[in-house]
């Protein structure tokens, strides 16, 4: 099965930031979980180059905006390479086959008699590259996202008849599943019932854009230009990469992961100006909340950011996925807090994890001659119906995209081991002859468990999972797939096991 998922496509304003960095780990680790249940997965993601704030970030800077978006598209990609990011498909906007793509994209809404010529005025913000609404009618000076002045905008544009699709946009929306979460899917409810304005697609005075083939003097708005960024990306490597082609291969996108502030873009334009193409909707749009420090949405131009190459060369990869995927629900705000940081990280990976696997492996090593133990009965029943328990669990949350749920079921599971292992006390049992078997069967049991919890990490934290498995002689085995792997009992009896190692080191608070 075909599974295709996207991040946005990222504004080349700057590098990318924490909160690029969030949504581009969330959407990593549901194409990893999607790979290992045996899908063909697509995993796309790219920058958003054209527009007016990208041109200004380029006057400013006295580069042309070409080799300014040159610079900083190969800072994406080198940053989704250090932060291991499994992308399939890297578009750029500049590219000459998304312009493509784009024309012909344009040619058939013309088709379908959706664009036309008008005026367009109001009050715009450059950072949303977006109009702005007051609902109680007076204009509104300042962005409420980027705390911005706003400028005034009255000019000829092509607009897109957004107003045709009302009845079919408020179909879609209201299908179980397109919009999460909930509380989101209702704000969109809201505010299609107000009625849909048709918006304007192109624009004046702005030269670094896609040209309009008709009209010389416009350019493509840059979000009419980027959204389709999606289905270029799809067929970028293909000979045959013509825009009916994109459509039968791994289109319609499965989720588009973006912001909470693009999600009327996404939920609403976007599906009209496909529909109005004659190619089918995206099945699902989810926007997750803001990464926020201090209570304030993270960004260059509120200049409150965290610098993710700092994180990832002070604290490592997996300590900041572990944090961002664990800690914050998906669909909500969540905080960056150092001291809250360092405190999960040593807790739930050193502490809890990292040492369940390692004081059951050095036992296992000293009682049985470096090996796992050799023994009749090896299934304890308690500690299996709890893996399968959380297996389950784990697979049901991580389906719909709770990945916080689902790595809090592994922590559980690491919780209840060791509560096991204080419980049964092995330490103690082995000290009469007597007990040899319970002890065997109990480490037995604890080393399954930190075989499964290290298959479960798989999505989540590769490299920590791959970690774990190798301490237990289990990295890529055999060739059963991963959810075949997940049956209990799969470590084999009187097994060679290597000298433990921590799995992660302890962080220090600043
Ligand atoms: N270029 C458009 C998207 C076009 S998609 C065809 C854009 N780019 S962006 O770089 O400004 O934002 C990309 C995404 O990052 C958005 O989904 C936005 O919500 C998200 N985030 C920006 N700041 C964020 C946080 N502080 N926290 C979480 N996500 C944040 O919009």
């Amino acid at each position: 099965m075909t599974f295709t998922i996207t991040t946005p496509l990222y504004y080349v304003n700057d590098k990318p930031h924490l909160g690029s960095v969030y949504t581009t780990i969330i959407c990593d680790s549901i194409a990893r979980y999607k790979r290992l249940l045996g899908d063909k997965v697509i995993f796309i993601t790219g920058v958003d180059e054209h527009g007016l704030k990208i041109q200004r970030t380029a006057d400013e800077k006295n580069v042309s905006p070409q080799s300014h978006c040159d610079e900083i598209s190969n800072s994406f990609v080198y940053n989704w390479k250090k932060w291991e990011i499994s992308f399939d498909k890297f578009i750029r906007t500049s590219s000459k086959h998304h312009e493509k793509i784009v024309n012909e994209f344009y040619e058939k809404v013309k088709e379908s008699n959706d664009i036309y010529m008008g005026v367009q005025k109001g009050w715009y913000c450059v950072g949303c590259e977006e109009f702005k609404e007051n609902p109680n009618n007076s204009p509104l000076t300042v962005c409420p996202i980027h705390k911005k002045n706003l400028e005034w905008r009255d000019e000829e544009n092509l607009f897109f008849r957004l107003s045709k699709y009302q009845n079919k946009i408020e179909e879609l929306i209201n299908t179980e599943d397109f919009i999460e979460p909930k509380e989101r899917k209702n704000e969109i409810i809201n505010f299609v019932s107000k009625g849909l304005k048709d918006f304007s697609i192109s624009r004046t005075n702005l030269d670094w854009g896609i040209r309009v083939p008709d009209y010389n003097s416009h350019t493509f708005y840059v979000w009419f230009d980027a959204l389709l960024g999606y289905i270029s990306a799809i067929s970028m490597d293909e000979s045959k990469n013509k825009l009916k082609d994109s459509v039968v291969m791994g289109w319609p996108a499965d989720i588009h992961i973006i912001g909470k502030d693009i999600l009327r873009f996404h939920a609403i334009y976007w599906p009209a100006m496909l529909l109005s193409a004659g190619i089918t909707p995206p099945k699902k749009v989810f926007g997750h909340g803001f990464l926020t420090r201090e209570g304030q949405k993270m960004g260059k131009s509120l200049g409150n950011i965290l610098d993710p190459e700092i994180l990832l060369s002070k604290y490592g990869n997996e300590a900041v996925r572990w944090y961002l995927l664990k800690d914050i629900s998906l669909g909500n705000d969540g905080d960056f807090q150092n001291k809250r940081f360092v405190d999960i990280i040593n807790n739930d990976l050193a502490n809890t994890i990292g040492n369940l696997l390692n004081r059951s492996s050095s036992m296992s090593r000293k009682w049985f001659n470096n090996k796992t133990p050799f023994l009749e009965e090896n299934n304890d029943p308690k500690i299996n119906d709890f893996a399968n328990k959380t297996i389950d669990n784990y697979m049901s949350y991580f389906d719909k995209y709770k990945i916080d749920l689902a790595s809090n079921e592994i922590l559980n599971f690491a919780i209840y081991t060791n509560l096991y292992l204080n419980d049964t006390q092995p330490w103690s049992l082995i000290k009469e002859e007597k007990n040899i078997e319970n002890v065997k069967m109990i480490i037995y049991n604890v080393l399954e468990s930190c075989r499964i919890i290290g298959l479960l990490l798989q999505p989540i934290l590769p490299n920590i999972s791959s970690k774990i498995l190798i301490q237990l002689g289990q990295l890529n085995v055999d060739n059963k797939s991963w959810r075949d792997r997940l049956k209990w009992g799969l470590l084999p009896l009187d097994y060679e096991l290597p000298i433990p190692k921590p799995i992660i080191d302890k962080l220090e608070y600043d």
